[in-house]
């Protein structure tokens, strides 16, 4: 058992003073003050320190083989360094070859994940459509815990789906109760612009952000909600990066849709500056998509944080070293596509957030853990109460350091943070109630992370089935 003692617990709907008792099972067993020390427990000095549900990364790809390269944090070494940072859960992509079985790709990561530090769960991408998918949607659903389907309307000729793609997986899932999540820009345009800018003689990472402006991700979050409201289906767009995006979900809740908004720690602090360095290796080393934006476009993304209008904060983290950005040296669309930022997220979000007087210390729980807890459904996770999973940081909201990828632990030769000085830190981590980052000291077991098991359905689709079957949709677009 363990006693975290004299510290202020930090939930999305208040704070307290309270210490938290954690049993040996890894579960919260009493969160009060005063707590007596049962005999034979450890007891941890939280005094001075926040208590916040560990952080949910609901946007990762360990060891993801993509565009000609394997992502090179695994699943130990991407949770580990999590970890550090105060992350205790990921929710990972499974990505099945396109025509391939979907279950057979959801092993195949199970396999990869065994390794995992931390616990981890999955969205399970869908990237063509034909009876077995519709069938194995079904078993994904119901006999595997996914309870998220991905689709990527870019990457034309790779991952890309089409609109009728979209319309029957959205509605499958919407049957089975599941959420689908969108990574939105319009890859027919992305694809055009390409090959445009490539004849004009444009080779370099550049010309990255110019062939996926700000339109081509507003055109298709607009399209896919779109498509949503036919189906009176709950969406969930990834790594939203302008206003356009972000005023397309805006305006569609208030219309009543269930659109749901991700935001990635890096779009909200870095802009497309980065694209224009002499130095090659460092412009193609941010080149991602979406890209990054002109700075005006961080305003819209912290606001619609802010108002609850976007609800989640990930990483999408993705990295590839120098000699896997060097693949792109004659062509930038042969250049990797990721960024790093598992292990800086909660304190990019802690410094430009919290201390920037943008976002409350309740916020930050629920838009780093909370949040995506509740949408995801994972629900032993984003609280600190009595019987969830003693998935805890012991944040210090004073402590300092400086970024570098000297001194990271994610297994990348770069940081897209290095030389930020950020305040706020994961003093302790704890991963269901065992130390896995002790002051500077990460001790992440590999294998130790489990598998979250999720359940389709709800309360929400239920009514959502209820407005559609009643013929009476507060929005049809
Ligand atoms: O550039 C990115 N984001 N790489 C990972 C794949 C994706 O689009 O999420
Ligand atoms: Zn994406
Ligand atoms: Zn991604």
């Amino acid at each position: 058992m363990k006693l975290i003692r004299g510290g202020t617990v930090v939930n999305g709907d208040g704070s307290t003073t309270a210490d938290v008792l954690c049993g040996d099972d890894g579960v919260i067993l009493k969160v009060a003050s005063g707590l007596e020390i049962p005999s034979g427990c450890d007891v941890l000095d939280a005094g001075g320190l926040l208590v916040m549900p560990g952080g949910i990364d609901p946007h990762t790809h360990m060891e993801m083989p993509f565009m000609g390269s394997t992502s090179s944090d695994d699943f130990y070494t991407g949770t580990a360094a999590g970890l550090a940072g105060g992350t205790t859960s990921i929710i990972d992509f499974v990505i099945p070859e396109v025509g391939g079985s979907l279950v057979e790709a959801w092993k195949l990561w199970r396999n990869k994940a065994e390794k995992a530090a931390s616990d981890y769960a999955f969205h399970v991408a869908v990237t063509h459509w034909d009876e077995r998918v519709h069938e194995e949607m079904g078993i994904l659903a119901r006999d595997c815990g996914v309870s998220s389907f991905k689709h990527f309307m870019a990457y034309k000729g790779a991952l890309m789906v089409d609109d009728g793609v979209l319309l029957n997986s959205v509605s499958r899932a919407m049957e089975l109760g599941a959420l689908c999540n969108i990574h939105a820009e319009n890859g027919d345009a992305v694809a055009w612009m390409q090959a445009d800018l490539l004849a004009k003689g444009m080779k370099g990472p550049a010309a990255h952000p110019a062939s996926r402006p700000p339109s081509v991700e507003g055109e298709a979050t607009q399209r896919v909600i779109a498509i949503a409201g036919l189906i009176g289906a709950p969406i969930y767009i990834v790594h939203v990066s302008t206003e356009d995006a972000t005023a397309a979900i805006t305006r569609a809740r208030a219309a009543g849709q269930r659109v749901y908004g991700e935001v990635l720690a890096q779009h909200l602090v870095i802009d497309d500056s980065v694209y224009q360095s002499d130095n090659w290796l460092s412009a193609a080393q941010h080149v991602m998509s979406p890209p990054f934006r002109p700075k005006h476009h961080q305003k819209a993304l912290w606001a619609g944080l802010v108002s609850g209008q976007l609800q989640t904060t990930a990483t999408d983290h993705c990295c590839f070293c120098a000699p896997q950005k060097m693949n792109g040296k004659d062509d930038f669309t042969k250049i990797p596509n990721g960024t790093p930022g598992i292990e800086d997220r909660m304190s990019v979000l802690w410094h430009h957030g919290v201390r920037a007087g943008y976002l409350t210390p309740e916020e930050f729980v629920k838009i780093t853990s909370t949040n995506t807890a509740d949408i995801f459904g994972m629900t032993s996770k984003g609280r600190i109460v009595e019987g969830a999973d003693a998935d805890i940081v012991l944040w210090d909201p004073e402590a300092t350091r400086t970024v570098s990828a000297a001194t990271h632990h994610q297994n990348v030769d770069y940081n897209v943070y290095e030389g930020m000085t950020l305040t706020g830190l994961a003093h302790t981590t704890l991963m269901r109630g065992d130390i896995a980052w002790k002051e500077g000291d990460l001790r992440a077991t590999r294998g130790a992370g489990r598998y979250v098991s999720r359940k389709s359905g709800g309360s929400a689709v239920d009514a959502l089935k209820r407005q559609m079957a009643e013929k009476n949709p507060l929005s049809v677009a």
